[in-house]
């Protein structure tokens, strides 16, 4: 589309808007409105989303909504539902939805639900080997430890399911290794018995340094643990959209569980990338999961701008972002369950929208996405909330709990307390006369999250409404959510370093600094 988005209409209604919502103090609001909780928040199924917090009135909202029109919002909703080739740069679908749709949605490729399906069946028949013991390896004997391997999007995503909701009653004891650090992996497998592990190899390229560099060392592994080369392929599992390139580095083809180049890295928990998480929680709770997504997905779909979740968040994130210029966003979960929240939803936000072109190319003059990140809750109060209170930065908050729990056990209450004390209390503030350093401003923003406790379907619908979020923004930003290529650089990067120290130039190209580090490195290791 050729109107940028400063030229729309409403959001030069929103600039006039903006002078009024900044000079008033979130107090105000609420004291002007006695029916403000009312119209600031909204149910989706057992989520519960409070934005009454926030320095917005209901003009703001429906300024907003004008905006999604103008912006064609709801064609780009369409466009991502029906597979349509919306990752421009790539040139291919951003069809995370399918994975997690009904069998009966008629948007999509009869091949492509059973595609879906088959692998998920497949997914489970391998959950139900591992389960009654099966799963051997080397010498025999059953697989108890299974190991994750993959990075970003094959990554978080599956350990923030697994240690959500993972039981760990099966006898399968399933972890996660990500990091090139060799300490990663050595550790991970300290106690593990060579001949009963097994690793699933996460990786949708087949290509990541550090995927492949660990897959590697595990082999190594094994063989120094007498494995013969001819039993290797017993101990390896891929989850990849690259099967030649599994095949290739070894992988036997009756072990890899597909997935497709139109499931992006950070949108993958849903698809086999998510298998170690999977074989952690079980079919049944993975079913549930993807039925929250859908939940959500479905609201997503069908729901006007002005009561449409993901869309509202959205909003509301584009006013801070490009009205308030607040340039982070912290993450809350007062669950300790969803301590990895802000890790996911930092790759989810910040690799989609950290962009600075149009989808057709051109450079835009607007801020895109705010540093995201956070810590669970209530830790988090002690140590990064002084600066959330009296800091000179504001940083709007994303609250979320469960609001049910053990009621007998006084910690549980607590907790919740806690997170709604702090919402409170940044809006609040306080003046204490004759003591200013105890002042607290207040009028700091948040959203508060609640949900019954935390369940499959819950997660499911708190991810998807991040993801649906995430893309909202990104449709009034003007900017391709899907790609990521400014990740490349330090990869490529990486490989022309690693050139230099193999086979050393005097000629090279590199700036005097990285020489020198380089040359540091050298002198400390004899490399
Ligand atoms: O970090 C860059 C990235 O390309 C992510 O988008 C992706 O989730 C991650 O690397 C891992 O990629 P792969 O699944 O291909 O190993």
């Amino acid at each position: 589309m050729n109107l940028r988005l400063t030229e729309a209409r409403a959001w030069q209604a929103l600039t006039e808007h903006f002078p009024e919502m900044r000079d008033q103090h979130l107090r105000n609001l609420f004291a002007a409105d006695p029916e403000r909780v009312r119209c600031h928040t909204l149910e989706v199924g057992p989520l519960y989303a409070d934005f009454s917090k926030q320095p917005i009135t209901a003009t703001t909202l429906d300024l907003f909504a004008r905006l999604a029109d103008e912006m064609e919002l709801s064609s780009a909703r369409k466009q991502l539902f029906n597979g349509a080739n919306i990752n421009v740069t790539e040139n291919r679908a951003a069809l995370h939805t399918a994975l997690r749709a009904a069998d009966t949605d008629a948007s999509l490729a009869a091949e492509t639900q059973s595609a879906i399906r088959h692998e998920l069946a497949r997914m489970t028949d391998l959950h139900r080997r591992l389960t009654i013991g099966q799963v051997t390896g080397f010498s025999g004997q059953a697989i108890s430890h299974v190991i994750h391997i993959g990075i970003g999007g094959s990554d978080l995503g599956p350990r923030l399911l697994a240690e959500a909701l993972g039981t760990q009653q099966t006898n399968l004891d399933i972890r996660f290794v990500a990091n090139l650090d060799p300490a990663d992996l050595e550790r991970t497998l300290a106690d593990c018995a060579p001949a009963r592990t097994l690793f699933i190899i996460s990786s949708k390229s087949f290509t990541t340094l550090e995927t492949r560099s660990n897959f590697d060392a595990a082999r190594r592994w094994l063989q120094a643990a007498g494995c013969h080369d001819a039993d290797l392929q017993r101990h390896f599992i891929a989850a990849t959209a690259s099967s030649d390139t599994a095949i290739a580095a070894g992988i036997d083809a009756n072990n890899i569980y597909r997935f497709w180049d139109w499931v992006g890295g950070r949108y993958s928990v849903w698809s086999a990338a998510g298998l170690g998480a999977f074989l952690a929680v079980g079919p049944a709770s993975f079913e549930q999961f993807l039925a929250g997504a859908r939940r959500m997905d479905q609201h997503f779909r069908d729901s006007d701008w002005r009561h449409n979740l993901p869309a509202l968040l959205a909003f509301i994130s584009v006013w801070q972002v490009n009205f308030f210029n607040y340039g982070s966003h912290a993450i809350v979960p007062y669950d300790q369950r969803l301590s990895r929240l802000p890790d996911y939803l930092c790759q989810l936000v910040m690799e989609s929208n950290g962009k600075s072109l149009r989808q057709d190319g051109q450079p835009i003059d607007w801020q895109t996405a705010p540093v995201t990140w956070g810590g669970v809750g209530s830790n988090a109060q002690h140590s990064f909330f002084q600066a959330l209170h009296q800091g000179t930065r504001v940083v709007p908050v994303d609250f979320m709990a469960p609001l049910a729990g053990d009621a007998s056990d006084t910690r549980q209450r607590n907790l919740l307390l806690s997170c709604l004390a702090q919402s409170r209390a940044l809006m609040c503030g306080q003046h204490h006369p004759g003591e200013p350093q105890r002042d607290c401003p207040g009028n700091r923003p948040s959203n508060t999250l609640l949900y019954p406790q935390l369940s499959a379907e819950v997660l499911g619908m708190l991810l998807a409404l991040y993801e649906h979020k995430t893309f909202v923004q990104a449709q009034l930003w003007q900017i391709n959510p899907f790609d990521q290529w400014g990740v490349e650089l330090g990869k490529s990067m990486t490989r022309e370093l690693a050139q230099q120290v193999e086979t050393p130039a005097s000629n090279t190209s590199l700036d005097a600094s990285t020489r020198s580090l380089l040359e540091r490195y050298r002198a400390a290791t004899g490399a």
